[in-house]
């Protein structure tokens, strides 16, 4: 297990490898670009017991997919799969010496460590290890997923004899026979391919560099490695070996004892989603020559770089608590690593890290991770949202599947934009994702002002899902002729095909409203833009007057008698979940209950409601915001990652902070505690941005209200000060809270007044 070194409280340390922990930890200590994930798998392979591991390169956005096989079909199904393909393994380097194969399984590790530090970018592993035959070599790694250079991984690889002089043979390849992981009792990690899917269809060998060009069996995407290496050593040999799916270069040394032999291995994946197919190879060999020209220790210096700048804005202290310092950056430095950012490629459920979930992108984005970066990144938030914006079409088509006249339905879980969620109860019944992206937009705006996005991207998100909600829903008599949204599934999966989920018509009703306000806004002040887009999406005035009338007679359910908003219509119906004899290893409850008999009862896998009163806060009476906290804190099992950090930050703002700081303990650390137990499959990528809400909207309780920045901190009793910074209209603010008072200082940008609690505050 990962050390919960108290001292260390910028990167994550190893001192001890065992085989048991060597799955989770290849997660752990995964790089990543956004673009680029590699997980942290050994160079020389892995040869321990089965399922102890799992090699795994993934490429943002690369994917197969299949047709779905339905045992029953029915109309409208999600037809095809997507999914993340694990891509040529560019990271091989095996080590002999003279006829001894180096791995961590034989011989004796005499000394280990493994560290991956989050201002340096670099991952390192130092080894002495003692052959079989009892030869000593010491053995430093380092490798890094370039956050300059999208395309680029390099690892140095220095050896050196301890106690002998002689042959030393080292074999960097490209290995293009990978293929995904293939479970089929997880509905969380995916059944995936069975078999390869990537072909070989080009290989370049020559000298020290070599390429493999891969096809992929159905989407007929190009991918491209390119290799190229410099060796530092006095005397050696090269030989170049081709295999059917893998070229080699083979380092023949004459190594003399205590003397260092470096390899530098440069690496580009390219691929034809981001470039002409006849360019694809070439863009390779071009960046990793230009990587090489760099060379290594330029390519460490821009890591730095970039992580200094990141960690300005970023960087969150705690004093007090070693260990939940460690857990937020472990985050925050992850999120980074996943997050793509060019407008084409998404937030994966799992980042880059593992194949959980098949890499697709859901509401986790816009709800949970897109936060973190609108207040610390922003041009990264905007990345995000332009992707939303670049699969409207995609959106639209599948709206017109659903018999939807009008509007744009995302896709619940996508790659490239159609859904491909094969189970539609808690897949496209989660028809709250349009919301969720609408309040993402009107979020970006509040925290930006940043008019180009509106005109260029945002308003036409905003008609689109608002559309979809007018024709979704309808005036029911029977309820008081108000606007219900029927037979959908709220963002609480334990409950499927509803009427009136509370969560999806409140923010529904945000949508609606706001995308209202946002057409009216265009028409008065950018009237070039408006007339555009009414052209475009042939808006009319009507339309604009039922969003307005949805959105004012909206039905929001709620028990007068118990004085709670119902999940639901029908959730008060349905019998309470027997929790006292429910068994513990019966959780999650999804693995060992079917559907239906979750369905039936009260019982909530993650927040629900109470999400919706955290991101409508100023919309309840906090002793309403207690009362639905209550009951339906003893109706939650957390079994969905992203629960927690909600109920941590409902449990501050209703000022039950020892409940808020156990929820957050336990968001902070999950992956690298492992709590959930499945952390083999890859990060949990929301639960790590809900950290940061945690501590930002929770503990520090920053909100937009009335266009102003609000903040009312409070500080756990087991801190000593707590510091974290915050990007709002072009300004950086670092706000440090100790036990005596919050102090505020304007780091960049002009002067702002912001609120504290009901208090004005200038910063300038
Ligand atoms: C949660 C969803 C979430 C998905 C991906 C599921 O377990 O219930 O809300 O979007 O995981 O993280």
């Amino acid at each position: 297990m990962v050390q919960k070194n108290k001292t260390c409280q910028w990167c994550i340390i190893e001192n001890e490898f065992k085989p048991e922990d060597n799955y989770v930890n290849e997660t752990l200590f995964a790089l990543g670009n956004g673009y680029l994930g590699v997980r942290g798998n050994f160079e020389e392979g892995y040869d321990g017991p089965k399922g102890t591991g799992l090699e795994g390169t993934y490429i943002n956005g690369f994917y197969d997919s299949e047709v779905i096989k339905y045992g029953e079909i029915a109309y409208g199904y999600a037809e095809k799969s997507q999914t993340m393909l694990n891509v040529t393994d560019g990271k091989v380097i095996k080590l002999y010496i003279e006829d001894e194969e180096f791995s961590m399984l034989s011989g004796e590790i005499l000394a280990y460590e493994r560290s991956l530090d989050f201002k340096e970018g670099i991952l390192k592993r130092n080894i002495i290890w003692k052959s079989p035959k009892g030869k000593e070599v010491r053995i430093s790694v380092e490798r890094l997923v370039s956050f300059n250079r999208k395309h680029i991984v390099a690892i140095q690889y220095e050896v050196t004899p301890i106690n002998f002089s002689g042959s030393i043979k080292i074999v960097s390849a490209l290995d293009g026979e990978v293929t995904n992981l293939t479970t089929e009792n997880d509905p969380r990690v995916g059944a995936g391919f069975k078999g390869r899917v990537l072909s070989v269809e080009d290989k370049r060998l020559a000298n020290t560099s070599g390429a493999l060009v891969q096809r992929t069996k159905n989407t007929r995407f190009l991918l491209a490695c390119a290799m190229q290496h410099q060796l530092k050593a006095d005397s050696y040999s090269i030989d170049c070996i081709e295999d059917e799916l893998k070229v080699s270069v083979a380092f023949n040394i004459q190594a003399e004892k205590n003397k260092s032999i470096i390899l530098d291995k440069y690496i580009a994946y390219t691929t034809s989603k981001d470039f002409k197919e006849e360019e694809v190879l070439v863009k390779a060999e071009s960046e990793v020559s230009a990587a090489m020209l760099c060379g290594f220790e330029k390519l460490k210096e821009e890591q730095k770089e970039f992580l200094h700048e990141f960690w300005y804005r970023t960087d969150i202290q705690i004093e007090g608590d070693d260990s939940l310092q460690q857990g937020i950056r472990f985050n925050m430095f992850q999120l980074l690593q996943s997050a793509g950012r060019d407008g084409k490629t998404n937030i994966a459920a799992k980042g880059l890290t593992g194949e959980g979930y098949e890499g697709h992108y859901f509401w986790d984005t816009e709800i949970y991770i897109l936060p973190f970066f609108l207040y610390t990144n922003p041009e990264i938030s905007r990345k995000l949202l332009e992707y939303r914006y670049n699969i409207l079409p995609k959106a639209r088509d599948r709206a017109r599947v659903m018999s939807h006249k009008k509007g744009a339905l995302y896709a619940w879980r996508t790659i490239d934009g159609e859904e491909c969620s094969a189970y539609y109860p808690a897949g496209t019944a989660q028809y709250h994702i349009n919301a969720d992206i609408a309040f993402a937009v009107k979020r970006y705006m509040e925290a930006t002002e940043d008019r180009d996005f509106l005109i260029n991207f945002g308003a036409e998100i905003l008609v689109e899902t608002a559309r979809l909600f007018a024709d979704l829903g309808e005036f029911i008599e029977s309820k008081d002729n108000k606007f219900c949204i029927n037979e959908v599934t709220g963002p609480d999966e334990y409950s499927a095909l509803v009427n009136n989920n509370c969560y999806t018509n409140l923010l529904a009703r945000e949508n609606l409203s706001y995308a209202y306000e946002v057409v009216l806004w265009l028409r008065d002040n950018e009237k070039e833009y408006y007339d555009k887009l009414v052209e475009k999406l042939e808006l009319k005035e009507e339309e604009m007057e039922l969003w307005k009338k949805a959105a004012s007679n909206m039905y929001i359910p709620y028990n007068e008698k118990l004085k709670i908003h119902p999940q639901d219509d029908s959730f008060l119906d349905r019998k309470p979940w027997d929790f006292a004899n429910t068994p513990k290893e019966n959780y999650p409850l999804l693995m060992h209950y079917h559907p239906l008999v979750i369905y039936r009862h009260q019982v909530c896998k993650q927040a629900d409601l109470v999400l919706a009163e955290v991101l409508l806060s100023h919309k309840f009476s906090l002793e309403q915001k207690k009362m639905d906290y209550d009951f339906y804190e003893k109706l939650t099992t957390h079994d969905s990652s992203l629960s927690t950090c909600i109920f941590s930050i409902a449990a501050c703002e209703i000022g039950y902070y020892d409940k808020a700081y156990e929820y957050f303990i336990n968001t902070a650390r999950m992956d690298l505690d492992n709590t959930h137990g499945n952390s083999k499959d890859g990060i949990h990528a929301a639960n790590m941005a809900g950290t940061w809400m945690c501590l930002v909207n929770g503990f520090g309780g920053v909100k937009i209200y009335n266009d102003k920045l609000s903040i009312a901190p409070y500080i756990p009793d087991h801190w000593e000060k707590y510091s974290f910074r915050i990007s709002y209209r072009n300004r950086l603010i670092k706000i440090s809270v100790d036990k005596k008072g919050t102090s505020y200082k304007l780091l960049e940008g002009d002067s702002i007044t912001i609120l504290e609690r009901e208090k004005e505050i200038l910063l300038s």
